[in-house]
């Protein structure tokens, strides 16, 4: 008799962002007619810039004839992509990462899932919460958890996220669970906070303190503009050896449809075997990486290699600032609402205070307004009273929603 991983048994009955869109459907087709506007999950909308495109096209083209064509790339990329993130994204801050330190994917939320594995099942997990909930899923699946229970898996540590840490959890204290694993997101999904280099500095310490490692999700450092704010978990000195990082050319550069990111593990992070010898977390995560995944296709690296040229920098500028630009109008007019908010500032989401039952607050926007938004709830316990508004959308769409929402409240 084949049997089922029991743990999946565990799992809340769906996915956020399909339980979402189950309710958005159920909407549409009870009003047929009206133009729902969604802000709820970050998928962006604007179109790949110029220059990446035709990157892309050029790629696609080369690939029609034999001279050009490319079968199976290495699975860890192209060394003309993971060399251009290398200088780009970190060489030109001042930070040493080495190409082959990179490993291109197609996308964070499945290194960010899938990493999990490479670590032995009794270690202790923790988690912000709110949270992507990816993170938590993932663990629940490999067997991490014990039941769900009140928001929380059994088993899990939470890092609670709220108005009175604004937003930002510090390291667990002396006597409390010590953490093996910690994934940390900023800017953060879903409340938009931003750490410091300091409160970085301080999980940075905790890590090396307990030989813990760090998953510091990085897929919207794109969005940070003041210049104070770290945008990489590596400009806090000695994280290499207990931080991993993901990125992404998601939000950054509006792959969501196209599929491309990259995780840095860095030669020197390491994790421990049950003798306590140290281990090459980079070397576990290449063999996984190896034996599980066959890269990512040419005229998608290709595409994506074309965002660090002068002029593929100035479009994704221009993008990412249209995005700031609409998280800023989202956040005006909602303090206007009355309503106190974090986020959309350095970051694309703006993270509310509903004053109540988010998913009451959610049906509302949905009912009276055809806004889609995302009740916090959905990201953890400490996500009750909050939802959150994304700003991936087009200007026109967005101002229309914040209409109807301003028409929405004062009924
Ligand atoms: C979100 O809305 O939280 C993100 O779009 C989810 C994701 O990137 O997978």
């Amino acid at each position: 008799m084949i049997q089922v991983n029991p743990h999946y048994a565990k799992l809340q009955s769906s996915y956020l962002f399909s339980e979402i869109a189950r309710k958005v459907e159920e909407y549409r087709s009870a009003h047929p007619d009206s133009e729902i506007i969604r802000l709820g999950i970050g998928d962006v909308t604007l179109a790949l810039p110029p220059s990446i495109t035709a990157a892309f096209r050029d790629a696609v083209e080369e690939m029609g004839s034999d001279a050009g064509f490319h079968g199976y790339g290495p699975e860890q990329g192209y060394a003309f992509l993971r060399e251009a993130i290398a200088e780009g994204d970190f060489g030109s801050r001042g930070i040493n990462i080495a190409p082959d330190e990179i490993f291109i994917s197609d996308g964070a939320k499945c290194d960010t899932g899938n990493i999990q594995e490479l670590f032995a099942t009794d270690i202790r997990v923790g988690v912000p919460d709110p949270v992507y909930p990816v993170y938590v899923d993932t663990n629940v699946m490999a067997g991490r958890t014990g039941a769900y229970d009140n928001g929380r898996f059994e088993g899990l540590s939470y890092f609670v996220a709220n108005a009175e840490n604004n937003f930002i959890p510090s390291p667990p204290e002396s006597g409390q669970d010590t953490v093996d694993l910690i994934y940390l997101c900023f800017p953060n999904n879903p409340t938009g906070a931003t750490a410091s280099k300091e409160q970085l500095a301080a999980w940075v310490e905790y890590a090396q303190a307990h030989n813990s490692l760090i998953l510091f999700d990085a897929a919207y450092e794109a969005y940070v503009r003041d210049p104070e704010l770290p945008s990489s978990i590596y400009e806090i000195p000695g994280a290499e050896k207990v931080a991993v990082e993901f990125r992404s050319f998601s939000k950054t550069a509006g792959f969501t449809g196209t599929r491309c990111a990259y995780t840095v593990v860095p030669r020197a992070c390491t994790a421990y075997d049950q003798t306590g010898a140290a281990v090459s977390v980079r070397e576990l995560w290449n063999r996984r990486h190896t034996t599980k995944f066959n890269g990512v296709s040419y005229p998608v690296q290709k595409a994506a290699a074309a965002c660090f040229t002068e002029t593929g920098r100035e479009e994704l500028r221009h993008m990412t600032d249209y995005y700031l630009l609409n998280a800023g109008l989202i956040r005006t007019a909602i303090e206007s609402f009355g309503y106190s908010c974090v986020g959309g500032v350095n970051s694309p989401y703006v993270w509310i205070n509903c004053r109540g039952d988010s998913w009451a607050f959610f049906d509302r926007a949905l009912e009276r307004a055809g806004v889609v938004i995302t009740p916090g709830t959905g990201f953890g316990p400490a996500g009750e009273g909050y939802v959150r508004i994304s700003a991936f959308n087009h200007r026109d769409k967005v101002e229309q929603a914040l209409e109807r929402l301003t028409q929405a409240f004062e009924q």
